[in-house]
């Protein structure tokens, strides 16, 4: 077993009968999303998954598991979804796979956030390797990218087949790298009030914990406890 379907199995150990679970996006999320359709079938359990994205509506319909959204659940259970970058205190980077705006408001409405990631995913900053995607609304997209280089960052334009690649939502996703991001807090705000911005990939606060995978099987890290 490699290490994403590690931590993919790990994390499905936590889905019980009657749970409202969030669907990630991504592949490691998409492992977890067949395990727990197996888990479905094999236990006779029901589980209603909200997606964060069509791909993953489209997998967890396929594997059997009955779907729902935030509209009609007000709040998640637990959501498993992958990351593209995790610092100490279990903030993120996400979005390399094009579905923050919807894996963010599930987040969001989330009890349990759990986060399924190999090794490689583990940094001392954010920004360390990965850009920040930002999710831009395509009208007079180069304007708002000057306002994002302004911030300090190289943005560019996602393509997909040479073309800019499409959200969900229909936006267009600048990834932002930055040298080091000392504040990632402060930057997901400063970020968000650029006008064109639809939402980024940085994620504050919301990971409860983070299941790592790796040859040697996996290990938890839980979110530190918040000063009151
Ligand atoms: C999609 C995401 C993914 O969770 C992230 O890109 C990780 O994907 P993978 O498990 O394939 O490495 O944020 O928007």
């Amino acid at each position: 077993m490699g290490p994403k379907e590690a931590a993919a199995v790990e994390a499905v150990k936590y889905v019980e009968d009657g749970m409202v679970v969030g669907l990630g996006s991504g592949s490691t999320a998409s492992i977890a999303i067949k395990l727990m359709g197996e888990k479905v079938k094999e236990e006779g359990i029901e589980v209603t998954g909200i997606p964060t994205s069509a791909a993953s509506d489209l997998l967890g319909r396929a594997v059997g598991i009955k779907i729902g959204d935030l509209d009609d659940h007000r709040h998640v259970d637990m959501t498993i979804d992958g990351a593209d970058e995790v610092d100490a205190d279990l903030n993120l980077v996400k979005g390399l796979g094009g579905a923050l705006v919807r894996e963010k408001m599930v987040a969001a409405a989330t009890r349990l956030e759990m986060i399924v990631v190999d090794e490689s995913k583990l940094v001392v900053y954010l920004g360390q390797k990965a850009p920040v995607p930002v999710e831009v609304v395509g009208f007079s997209h180069v304007s708002t990218m000057r306002r994002l280089a302004a911030l300090g960052c190289d943005p560019v334009v996602r393509l997909a087949d040479g073309k800019p690649y499409v959200t969900d939502n229909g936006n267009m996703i600048i990834d932002c790298k930055f040298e080091r991001i000392e504040d990632p807090a402060s930057l997901e705000s400063i970020l968000n009030v650029v006008p064109g911005v639809v939402d980024n990939g940085l994620f504050i606060g919301l990971a409860d914990k983070v299941i790592v995978g790796s040859e040697e099987g996996v290990h938890i890290i839980e979110r530190p406890e918040q000063p009151l």
